[in-house]
């Protein structure tokens, strides 16, 4: 059944199980933007859009018993998820809140760095949330994004129309959704308007290989969202099954690698 007020691609367990394996393979990027966020032992981080909370974890061991991680989302089932495995690790320096990142209700000046990994692109206001992020950083905190900023330029070489046809159907609903799946080119005005001072900008593009565990990352996304696309008019079954049969010889082509979608990395500090 789906939750109320669900994102795009659904809370369901099999999304659950693709976020934490997205995180396992997107980790090491994180961990390097968490580091030019300053994030780091004592501090007080906010994980916008944590979802199951596989990075807010991994944040809490960064800031160590001495500080604390706050994450919050909008799905109860993902905020549950993410409680019962802080408490199962006895993780005291975690606390988990449902809300609509859009209407951050928080304490203004209260944490030292925020994060927003893949929460942005689904919003139909990111700049709100931005904005939101900035009132609730003391000053000298920091706002890491890492977002989508051309999500169609995401490729299977040797190329092939199917693939493009795919690409072009989940464009098409995600923006239909409210999202933006190239939201992070408009990130850094996003917080300049916020009052927020960019630091940095940093690509993030990766090549992987049949083999690779990253090439099972888009994978496992289209597992759960084609039929979807299908159930809802955005893909014929035969574009889907023509997809399907494209990957699998590419999957067998050790002169095939994709191109994860190019994303950017913004840091921005307050002053
Ligand atoms: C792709 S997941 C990313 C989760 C996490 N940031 C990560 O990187 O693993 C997007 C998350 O955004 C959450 N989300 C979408 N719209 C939201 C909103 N308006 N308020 C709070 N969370 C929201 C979804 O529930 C989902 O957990």
């Amino acid at each position: 059944m789906r939750e109320e007020n669900e994102y795009l691609l659904g809370t369901d367990d099999d999304e659950l199980r693709r976020l934490g394996f997205q995180h396992q393979v997107w980790a090491g990027t994180a961990a390097a933007s968490w580091e030019r966020g300053g994030f780091g032992p004592g501090h007080s981080v906010l994980d916008i859009g944590c979802g199951p909370g596989y990075a807010t974890l991994d944040l809490a061991r960064l800031v160590g018993q001495q500080g604390r991680v706050v994450g919050v989302d909008v799905s109860p089932r993902f905020v549950a998820h993410l409680q019962a495995r802080a408490a199962a690790n006895g993780m005291a320096n975690v606390a988990v809140e449902v809300q609509d990142v859009e209407e951050l209700a928080l304490a203004p000046e209260s944490f030292d760095g925020a994060y927003a990994r893949w929460v942005l692109t689904f919003l139909r206001r990111p700049e709100a949330v931005v904005a939101g992020a900035a009132r609730v950083l003391r000053p000298g905190g920091r706002l890491v994004v890492h977002d989508y900023y051309h999500y169609a330029a995401f490729q299977i070489a040797p190329e092939d129309p199917a693939v493009h046809r795919v690409v072009a159907a989940i464009v098409a609903s995600w923006r239909d959704g409210g999202g933006d799946p190239n939201v992070g080119a408009r990130v850094p005005r996003m917080m300049t308007d916020a009052g927020l001072e960019v630091v940095s900008i940093t690509p993030i593009a990766r090549i992987a290989r049949p083999g690779d565990a990253l090439w099972e990352w888009p994978r496992t996304f289209f597992d759960n969202f084609l039929p979807h696309l299908v159930q809802t008019g955005y893909l014929a079954e035969d574009e889907r099954l023509a997809f399907d049969a494209v990957w699998a010889a590419r999957a067998a082509d050790p002169a095939a690698y994709l191109v994860s979608p190019p994303m950017v990395e913004v840091v921005g500090v307050r002053r």
